[in-house]
């Protein structure tokens, strides 16, 4: 049995979460806060990072406060702690890994240093006893990555996207239509009265053989109709038209991907993950060809830090730690 505390400061997002667990049993969240930036870096249509750090330095103690009074722990009881190393922005991981780091060093307890993507991508089976070999797709802000899962630690990355990642083009698209920062949740809310075949956009790379993504001409796709409809255009229905293209490319990929695997299982993480429209696309298709369909809560998709915890307890348990100097690493790569 082991207690994990562990931080999540990779963006904009301050967050801590006290984890339970042993092998061969779920693991169980005894805490999991999360104090969101988003209304901060609203005004200024993105993060900034200089204001990012601030608000987490300024909030993280009293999570971990918090955490530790939700949990019902001490901090002495804590096994082990765990924070995010990258990838990120390098000021906002100092702050987490720096404190983690601390309270590792003062209790005498290890410290791992986890990579914010590997978080998302085992976040799908935080519920469950064991993570079978599965093919896996992590859609989120920041990438839009396949990779064909062995187990915990055994991953052979087969696509990624060649310009933007998926959550980045809703993020634009959203700038675009005007829609508050992020454009995520706003265009799935705008599609919902729209037609998704209103606007005929590119579906790039679908049809290629190979396994990559490319988001920037849907994007720029999306522009020129803009331009030409002058203040013509409905919102819903763009909105619908652009989330239609983006659900058949990352759903077209991910099943052709699994194909190329091998896989039975496929799991889908990350912000992007949250979108109703496309968990349903998967479960719709993933049901018709007979491959098992994960995905994360909705509490796991967007940042937090049970999914680091998950991550961190499965290494904790197979006697995995990193050194008290690790550093932090702005573009660490997951493989
Ligand atoms: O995983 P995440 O919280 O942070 C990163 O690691 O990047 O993902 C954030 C991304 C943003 O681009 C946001 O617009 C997108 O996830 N997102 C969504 C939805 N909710 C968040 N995209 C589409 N539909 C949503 N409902
Ligand atoms: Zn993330």
């Amino acid at each position: 049995m082991a207690l994990l505390l562990a931080i999540e400061s990779s963006c904009d997002e301050t967050a801590v979460s006290i984890i339970r667990g042993e092998p061969g049993h779920a693991a169980e969240v005894l805490a999991s806060e999360v104090s969101s930036q988003i209304e901060l870096h609203r005004e200024h249509g993105g993060v900034v990072p200089e204001l990012a750090s601030r608000n987490h330095s300024l909030h993280l103690r009293g999570l971990v406060e918090k955490a530790l009074d939700d949990a019902k722990v001490a901090m002495p009881d804590i096994d082990a702690f765990a924070a995010t190393i990258g990838p990120g922005l390098a000021s906002s991981l100092l702050i987490g890994s720096t404190a983690a780091k601390g309270m590792a060093c003062a209790l005498g307890k290890p410290f791992l240093g986890i990579n914010h993507l590997e978080g998302h991508l085992l976040s799908p089976f935080l519920d469950r006893t064991s993570i079978p070999p599965h093919l896996a797709l992590i859609v989120s802000g920041g990438h839009t990555l396949l990779l064909d899962v062995e187990g915990p630690g055994v991953y052979r990355k087969l696509g990624g996207t060649r310009d933007d990642a998926a959550g980045e083009a809703y993020d634009k698209v959203g700038k675009m239509l005007g829609l508050p920062y992020p454009g995520g949740p706003e265009i799935e809310k705008a599609a919902r009265e729209g037609n998704p075949a209103a606007f005929d956009f590119p579906r790039s790379m679908l049809a290629d053989p190979h396994l990559d993504f490319s988001f920037s001409g849907l994007k720029t796709a999306v522009l020129y109709t803009l331009q030409r409809e002058q203040g013509r255009v409905s919102v819903p229905d763009l909105a619908a038209s652009f989330q239609q293209a983006v659900i058949e490319i990352l759903v077209g990929k991910t099943l052709k991907a699994a194909k190329q695997a091998r896989r039975k299982v496929i799991a889908v993480s990350g912000g992007v993950s949250l979108n109703k429209a496309l968990r349903s696309a998967f479960e719709s298709a993933c049901a018709a060809k007979g491959y098992e369909f994960v995905t994360a809560s909705p509490h796991l998709c967007t940042d937090n830090a049970a999914m680091i915890a998950f991550a961190a307890l499965i290494r904790h348990l197979h006697g995995e730690s990193s050194p008290l100097n690790e550093d932090i690493h702005p573009n660490l790569p997951l493989v």
